[in-house]
């Protein structure tokens, strides 16, 4: 893997920011995008701009198989065993309350329970929530341990005492623990509980193979994979997305329209409702393309390597208390400092043209778990470098100096 070619192909990180050369730390939030991904949505609107699924005429014909092709790239990336188990949605977001509003409909009843984690992002956390809330389901939280990974035990209880579901992060966004899903999915199962997999912050980094792990549902992010926003992934085992009842009603998702009744059309079109996201789909395929062609072999192994090193360089820092242990992370390393706000602390580095993230990350049960307000956070893509760590250390020690 060489790095200033992979640099080369992102033209954002030639731009300056408050003219200094801009250091992106921000990949949790969003990656930044290769250029065969921006020229593949050009090509789109240059070439092929067409509606899917509903026309004879050529360039209908094509972008509807260009689609089609990104669903199955999508489908080989994650090890999906077939197409139709590949929903295209707006994203991890979408994607969850696809499943949670249809569980919430159709699937939970009063006194089933539901667990999620403390370390989840509101995407899961909220939605879970909120389906229980409408249909009397229970609602569980299983607490992380301090080094950040999940409490087993605590998830063995609850499992004990009757789960109907789980749904938590493969990676969580503020603490950067990999959760060991393979292991929990084979514990929930044995005790009869489904399993659904928030991989928002999991399948640019590791690699991700649905059929092994048996999860039941994976969903993820287009855009925190080199791809472009608008764009995300929902797999499912066909069972249950055959028993969940359409998300959204419109086009393109009906088998036939009576006066009084709809029935609705096979997996996947039920649950992608309306004109979808269709550049965004096909520039996907390409992002997946630049993903396989680095290897993930390459990748984790570049990026523990920038972990390592920012977690024993940011430790370095006087007063630093970083949130999780060095095992098992990966992305992201989030932090504060001893009589530093983060916010401020971001306001400086921004400065200096470091792009990080400051607050709660969309994690508030998390900081409530934690007892702090918010962090700093720094989150890492292929393309990022030593150099650029040793920039934010020498830039967050200006910054405490400014500060404290
Ligand atoms: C763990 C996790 N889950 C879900 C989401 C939501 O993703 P999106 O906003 O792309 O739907 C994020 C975004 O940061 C995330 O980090």
């Amino acid at each position: 893997m060489n790095i200033q070619d992979i640099r080369a192909q992102f033209p954002i990180l030639q731009e300056k920011v408050h003219g200094k050369p801009l250091v992106y730390l921000d990949n949790a939030a969003t990656t930044q995008k290769p250029e065969r991904v921006i020229d593949c949505i050009t090509h789109y609107y240059k070439h092929l701009n067409s509606n899917i699924h509903r026309g004879v005429h050529f360039l209908s014909q094509e972008a509807t198989q260009a689609w089609e092709d990104a669903r199955a790239a999508a489908a080989r990336f994650m090890g999906a065993g077939e197409n139709e188990q590949v929903i295209l949605t707006k994203g991890t977001t979408e994607a969850i309350n696809l499943v949670a509003s249809g569980y919430a409909q159709a699937l939970l009843k009063p006194g089933d329970r539901v667990a999620v984690s403390v370390a989840d992002h509101h995407s899961n956390f909220v939605t879970w929530q909120q389906a229980c809330l409408r249909s009397g389901a229970e609602f569980r939280i299983i607490p992380t341990l301090p080094d950040g990974s999940l409490d087993l035990d605590a998830l063995d209880k609850e499992l004990k005492q009757g789960l109907k579901l789980l749904s938590i992060p493969h990676i969580s966004n503020v603490l950067g623990i990999v959760n060991p899903i393979q292991e929990i999915i084979a514990r929930a199962h044995r005790a009869g509980c489904r399993v659904m997999i928030d991989g928002a912050q999991g399948v640019a980094h590791v690699p991700v193979n649905v059929g092994d792990l048996d999860c039941d549902f994976y969903a993820w992010s287009g855009h925190k994979a080199y791809g472009p926003t608008g764009i995300g992934v929902l797999y499912g085992k066909r069972e249950l997305l055959e028993a969940l009842p359409p998300y959204q009603f419109g086009g393109e998702m009906i088998a036939d329209v009576d006066f009084q009744q709809t029935t609705f059309a096979e997996l996947p079109f039920k649950f992608e409702a309306g004109t979808p996201p269709i550049a965004e789909a096909i520039a996907l395929k390409e992002s997946l393309d630049f993903l396989s062609e680095i290897g993930f072999d390459a990748l984790q192994k570049h990026e523990s390597e920038l972990i390592t090193y920012a977690f024993n360089r940011l430790n370095e820092i006087d007063g630093m208390e970083i949130y999780g242990g060095l095992a098992n992370r990966s992305g992201v390393v989030s932090f504060n400092i001893k009589d530093v706000y983060h916010y401020d602390a971001g306001v400086i580095l921004d400065q200096l043209g470091i792009a990080v993230r400051t607050g709660h990350h969309c994690a508030q049960p998390l900081m409530r778990h934690l007892n702090i307000p918010g962090t700093l956070r720094c989150s890492f893509a292929c393309y990022n470098t030593p150099s650029e760590v040793d920039a934010l250390v020498e830039g967050v020690g200006k910054a405490c100096s400014m500060l404290r």
